[in-house]
């Protein structure tokens, strides 16, 4: 009955609630390895919000199949709570995509996200809600507001969570300036302000995200201190911080003026100028193998340059793969069809050299254009078909 299962990542829907049975608020504990914590933490979270919301809440936990058992504890918890309700995530991994998955599936007008290892305190709960409830769209729990701040943290994690917070001042003025702790993993957002937006969860910082792409009017902070841990163990790494970096770049250039010509016009340009680079580094490849094959090793001419024309596209292939379309590759259902992809891009770059062909003749000897123009125009628009057919058909957005 409450077992639960992810969908695509299409944002947030609009008027489920209405469909389901509506919540008022719908709290997500994204879990990893926290089989010491779970029981505690659903214990105070309920008797926090039963004192405020009694009927009107449910606790999502999303936990990644954790090797202890989380899921198991979370799971037998369910006769004892009947407003939690437990995802077991099998095929996807990370905490910001737990959190919107556990929102996706969510009932409330107004979701949360709270850690599972009682380093945020649960009774701030209260005021994060109250201050919704007075017309904030975001409330987040603050280390740098007044009341807040951390235990015990040694001077390299400050300094490091500070230099964190710079770097993201710097490269997203706008977004980061708007709250003390841009970094904060505790917060409430009102569904109205993301619903319909589609937001790409990367690494940890989900708070980026939903400030970066949602509607967001009045925010309100509210100081707490962040505990230590006292069981299970911290998951962060050096990876979180490249993905931090990362993320923050990526919101850079979407948000940027690119970025909302990108939006209006609804073409994805720049997906599309990610295919025309990985594009060019094809053509690096194709060059510098025809020249190895023919001129090095003296094989002729069209069998080299076939060779070389199928490596490029196998070089094209595996970058357009990772990173062009690397968010739709690593959806769960495509995870798998790595070959099924390569045969659709295979083809579908036979038939646009195929269509060059057609087109530079059509331009040459048809419209007498010069033949170099001709080429460069045959370029550039068989570089779109090929973009657009391969992001329909071999990566399916
Ligand atoms: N489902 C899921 N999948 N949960 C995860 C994953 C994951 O891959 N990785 C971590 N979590 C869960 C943990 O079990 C914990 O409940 C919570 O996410 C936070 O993870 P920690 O590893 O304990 O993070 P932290 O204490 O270093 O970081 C906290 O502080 C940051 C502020 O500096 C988190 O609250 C961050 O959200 C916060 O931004
Ligand atoms: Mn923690």
């Amino acid at each position: 009955r409450r077992s639960l299962s992810a969908q695509p990542f299409d944002g947030i829907a609009e008027g489920q609630a209405v469909a389901i049975g509506a919540v008022r608020f719908s709290l997500v504990v994204p879990t990893y390895n926290e089989s010491h914590n779970i029981e505690r933490i659903v214990a105070l979270l309920s008797q926090q919000l039963d004192a405020v919301l009694p009927h009107d809440y449910e606790i999502i936990v999303v936990d990644d199949d954790s090797p202890d058992g989380t899921w198991r504890i979370a799971q037998a918890l369910m006769s004892r709570y009947p407003f939690l309700r437990v995802m077991r995530r099998q095929a996807e991994r990370g905490l910001s995509t737990a959190v919107i998955r556990g929102w996706q599936v969510s009932r409330g007008e107004v979701l949360g996200v709270i850690d599972g290892d009682l380093q945020h305190p649960p009774e701030v709960l209260q005021q994060l809600l109250a201050a919704i409830t007075q017309g904030a769209a975001l409330a987040v729990a603050s280390r740098n507001a007044d009341g807040g701040g951390v235990s015990t943290w040694s001077a390299m994690r400050r300094f490091l969570s500070r230099g964190a917070q710079l770097l993201g001042l710097v490269l997203l003025p706008d977004v980061v300036s708007r709250v003390s702790d841009p970094m904060s993993g505790y917060f409430l957002v009102r569904r109205s302000a993301i619903a319909g937006r589609s937001l790409h969860p990367l690494g940890y910082k989900i708070l980026l995200e939903v400030l970066g792409r949602g509607e967001i009017e009045q925010i309100a902070e509210v100081g707490y201190v962040f505990q230590e841990r006292e069981a299970g163990e911290s998951k962060v790494t050096w990876k979180q911080y490249r993905d931090y970096i990362y993320h923050l770049l990526r919101l850079r250039v979407s948000l940027g003026r690119l970025g909302r010509v990108s939006q209006k016009l609804n073409f994805p340009f720049i997906r599309f100028a990610r295919f025309a680079f990985v594009g060019l580094s094809g053509l690096v490849v194709d060059m510098g193998l025809l020249y190895l094959l023919h001129s090095t090793l003296g094989f002729g001419l069209t069998r080299s340059a076939i060779v070389a024309a199928e490596l490029a596209i196998i070089n094209n292939f595996v970058w357009n793969d990772r990173w062009t379309f690397g968010d739709l590759a690593q959806q769960q259902q495509k995870r798998h069809q790595v070959i099924k992809r390569f045969a659709k891009f295979n083809l579908i770059c036979l038939m646009g050299l195929i269509l060059k062909i057609l087109i530079l003749n059509l331009f040459f000897n048809a419209l007498h254009f010069n033949p170099y123009l001709s080429n460069f125009l045959a370029i550039v628009m068989v570089t779109l078909w090929n973009f657009w057919i391969n992001l329909k058909l071999s990566w399916r957005i």
